[in-house]
């Protein structure tokens, strides 16, 4: 029988972990439906059933280097997420300001800025998921400019000191800071490759961090097909990242980065569309009923290239489907022009995707 986390273990640890959610969820008319979690702890479930709605502040610091992209985590955008969402999930470039050889020493001034973004968010009361991002390497991809090579001997082993140094600084924040291991592995990393390298990230968190939440994604991108390779090392205080960009041909139409153009003017949502992005967290939601870990849906927007009516039913229906099933989301990104929910060039929300987001 599943265990399902009651609401008096949310509240004792939302305490525990140092919570004052800045911006509680608005209330829903049903109770809202809970994960299965027989095989996390109470204190971990609660977790994930807390992170409720958030926010990638997307661009800024995984970008080669902060500004290439075009976003800053600067104060007024940290003020902003922190503000409307309960979590912020900061996507990092580790790789690319640590040392090239296996020891991966962690770039000082660096690891000094991020130290900023996470405390400032921090302080603000919200949930903060720190990551891993485009280390392109780990996953056979091409190198982004200003991105560095390095010795293909050392790429794996790179990441997991990556983790034992992130581990150990962070080792006495509250337990709302959330690692993830890796975002979105692929290719070279699908199947077992990343499972072994996953359970040897998590080991070297372990050293320093005996019981924070730690979430780890599936291969193909954390695609939720990929649920059933995924193996989790044993450990109780796990989650599991998906992501959904479903239909893919509208999400990512006219994106410049693909190998190939991709088609414009695809509208959202026919019943057949929105019963394919429905079936992508059901999915999610089934393997959490078997396995009783906790899933979470880390990345999911719509490029700004398509029509904004169908930019907005697409967030909606993504949205809505997600919280009718207890997962906990969060929206790619807050501030770039991928599907920025505010505007930089204006200093406003884009108003139709916040609602979508969040009314
Ligand atoms: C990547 C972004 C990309 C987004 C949508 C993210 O995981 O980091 O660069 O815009 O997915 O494809």
């Amino acid at each position: 029988m599943p265990y399902r986390c009651p609401r008096a273990l949310l509240a004792a640890a939302l305490l525990w972990a140092g919570a004052a959610p800045a911006q509680p969820a608005a209330p829903s008319p049903s109770a809202p439906a809970r994960q299965a979690c027989h095989a996390v702890t109470p204190a971990t479930c609660a977790l994930a059933h807390a992170l409720g709605r958030g926010v990638n502040l997307g661009n800024a610091l995984e970008a080669p280097r902060e500004g290439d992209w075009g976003v800053r985590a600067e104060p007024a955008l940290v003020e902003l997420a922190a503000r409307n969402f309960r979590t912020v999930r900061l996507p990092v470039r580790w790789s690319n300001h640590a040392a090239p050889t296996a020891d991966a020493k962690i770039d000082e001034a660096f690891a000094r800025r991020v130290d900023e973004v996470v405390d400032a968010l921090l302080a603000r009361g919200v949930y903060v998921i720190l990551n891993v991002h485009h280390y392109s390497q780990i996953t056979g991809g091409n190198l982004h400019k200003h991105e560095f090579a390095v010795d293909p001997e050392v790429v794996d082993v790179r990441l997991v000191n990556l983790w034992r140094q992130i581990g150990k600084r962070y080792k006495d924040r509250p337990q709302r800071l959330v690692f993830e291991l890796l975002n979105e592995p692929h290719t070279r990393l699908d199947g077992e490759p990343w499972n072994r390298l996953a359970a040897q990230a998590l080991a070297a968190v372990r050293e320093t961090n005996p019981e924070r939440a730690v979430m780890i994604g599936p291969g193909f991108w954390n695609n939720v097909k990929e649920l059933p390779r995924l193996k989790l090392p044993p450990d109780r205080n796990l989650v599991v990242s998906v992501h959904s960009y479903e239909p893919y041909g509208f999400t990512h139409q006219g994106i410049t980065w693909a190998p190939r153009p991709m088609p414009t003017g695809i509208t959202c949502c026919s019943p057949a569309q929105r019963q394919a992005m429905t079936a992508v967290l059901e999915r999610a939601r089934d393997w959490n009923r078997e396995h009783g870990v906790p899933v979470h849906l880390g990345e999911f927007g719509a490029h700004s290239a398509g029509d904004m009516a169908s930019r907005v039913a697409w967030t909606r229906h993504m949205r809505t489907e997600a919280e009718r099933l207890g997962i906990g989301w969060a929206w790619w990104e807050l501030a770039s022009d991928f599907s920025g929910a505010y505007s930089l060039e204006t200093r406003q929300w884009v108003e139709p995707i916040r609602r979508a987001l969040l009314d």
